[in-house]
Formats: structure tokens, C-alpha cells, sequence
């Protein structure tokens, strides 16, 4: 139990970018490429846990011993995230789009000679839907924050309005080779504490978060 602390937990993970077709050949994506949501899917599984994956198009292998659920767009995402809660702990690391268009064209779009133009429309915030539930909420749900500038304001800002319990949000300015790289430098934000990580591999983010995920639902109640 010691070296498992997450067994018999079900913990549920969003991972890499959404794509947003405009077309039947193009797509609105991110420079996401899902190493820190899938080294957590890992880490979790390591700790016992039950883990489903819900990903989005990566360049990653299936972690083993993970139920993998593989989407395309933030709308198949959120709905596979609904089908697969009940969970203890949520983490959503996955890099969501915003928009996407609002009616996907049918036929490759042509060049004309005008100015072009898409009509967006936002997505659902999965996190913000997860956080909010009144009931079959996870006991931790666990959000990322990207940012580029005041990423400890914006941390805090957004744990309380898409009702998550922790936060962890990172610096990914192009200097810092976050996107896509191998190592991250994260702060931890919770309702009562702020904690700045040192320099870590996202393989060791993850197995601390979710160290710290199983010593928090270690304290509460356990769920069924
Ligand atoms: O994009 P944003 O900074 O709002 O993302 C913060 C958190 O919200 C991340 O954990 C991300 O996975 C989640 N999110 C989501 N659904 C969205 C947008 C963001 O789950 N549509």
C-alpha cells in the first residue's frame, strides 16, 4: 500500500492538443504534445491506480497498462471524459482549442482572391464542466495553467473560476522550451498554498503531483 497509494482509485487524464477541423485537409491545433499529461497517466498507473487516458492526436505511444481513449476534437473530448466518470482524481492537462469553426466545410476551401475569413465559436470548458459538478464531482480535480506572463495571478484566477482544487501552472514562453520539451518548471497552487518546483523532468512532475494526489485522498474520506 505504501509503494501503491492509488490503488482501487480511479484516476481520469486529458492529454495533448485538440485539432479543429476547417476542412476535410486542415485543422486548428497547438503546440501541445501531450509528454506531461501522458508521464501522469504513467505516474498514476505506477501508484496502483486505475487509469483512462483521454487524448488527443500525439506523436506519443499508448502508455501500457492505461485505457486509452484517443479524439480529435475538444467536443469528443469533453464526451469522452463524461462517459468515463466516475473518478477520483481529474487532472486536465490536455491543451484544449478554444475555438473551433463553426460549421466544418465539406469540400477543400479554394483560394478566390478575397480576403478569407472563419466563423468561430468557442468550445466547451472541459475542466471548468468537471470542476462545477454538482454531483459525481472527482474528490481532486487538478488543472493546468499555460501561461506566457503572470502566471501566478493567472493560477490562482483561473483554480477559482473553473472550480478545480490545484492548479499547476507553468511558464511556456519560448525560452523556456516547455512546449515539447522533456523538463518543466511548475507552480503548485491549492486553495490554502502556493509552491514553486524546482527545475524537474515531466516525469518527475508527475509522479510528485500525483504522490500528492494519493496523500490528499489518503486525508479525505474514501471514495467508493
Ligand atoms: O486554456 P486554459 O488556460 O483555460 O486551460 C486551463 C485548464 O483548463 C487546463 O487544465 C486545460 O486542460 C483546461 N481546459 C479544458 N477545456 C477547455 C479549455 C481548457 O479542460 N476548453
Amino acid at each position: 500500500l505504501i509503494k501503491r497509494p492509488l490503488l482501487g482509485r480511479h484516476v481520469l487524464v486529458t492529454s495533448g492538443p485538440t485539432h479543429e477541423p476547417i476542412d476535410p485537409v486542415r485543422y486548428i491545433a497547438n503546440r501541445s504534445s501531450g509528454k506531461q499529461g501522458h508521464a501522469i497517466a504513467r505516474a498514476a498507473a505506477g501508484l496502483g491506480a486505475r487509469v483512462t487516458l483521454v487524448t488527443g492526436p500525439v506523436a506519443l505511444p499508448d502508455p501500457q497498462g492505461v485505457d486509452v481513449v484517443h479524439v480529435e476534437t475538444a467536443q469528443e473530448m469533453f464526451r469522452a471524459v463524461e462517459r468515463n466518470l466516475p473518478a477520483d482524481v481529474a487532472v486536465f492537462a490536455a491543451a484544449v482549442a478554444d475555438w473551433r469553426t463553426a460549421a466544418e466545410a465539406q469540400q477543400k476551401l479554394k483560394k478566390s482572391g478575397d480576403k478569407p475569413s472563419l466563423d468561430l465559436v468557442e468550445n466547451p470548458d472541459i475542466l471548468g464542466n468537471v470542476g462545477k459538478l454538482r454531483s459525481g464531482r472527482p474528490l481532486l480535480v487538478i488543472g493546468f495553467a499555460a501561461e506566457t506572463a503572470n502566471v501566478a495571478g493567472e493560477a490562482a484566477r483561473k483554480r477559482k473560476s473553473k472550480g478545480a482544487d490545484w492548479i499547476v501552472a507553468n511558464d511556456v514562453s519560448a525560452p523556456t522550451g516547455t512546449f515539447g520539451g522533456d523538463s518543466n518548471t511548475v507552480r503548485l497552487v491549492t486553495a490554502d498554498s502556493a509552491e514553486d518546483w524546482p527545475p524537474l523532468s515531466k516525469d518527475e512532475v508527475a509522479l510528485r503531483l500525483m504522490q500528492r494526489a494519493a496523500e490528499h485522498l489518503g486525508r479525505g474520506a474514501a471514495a467508493a
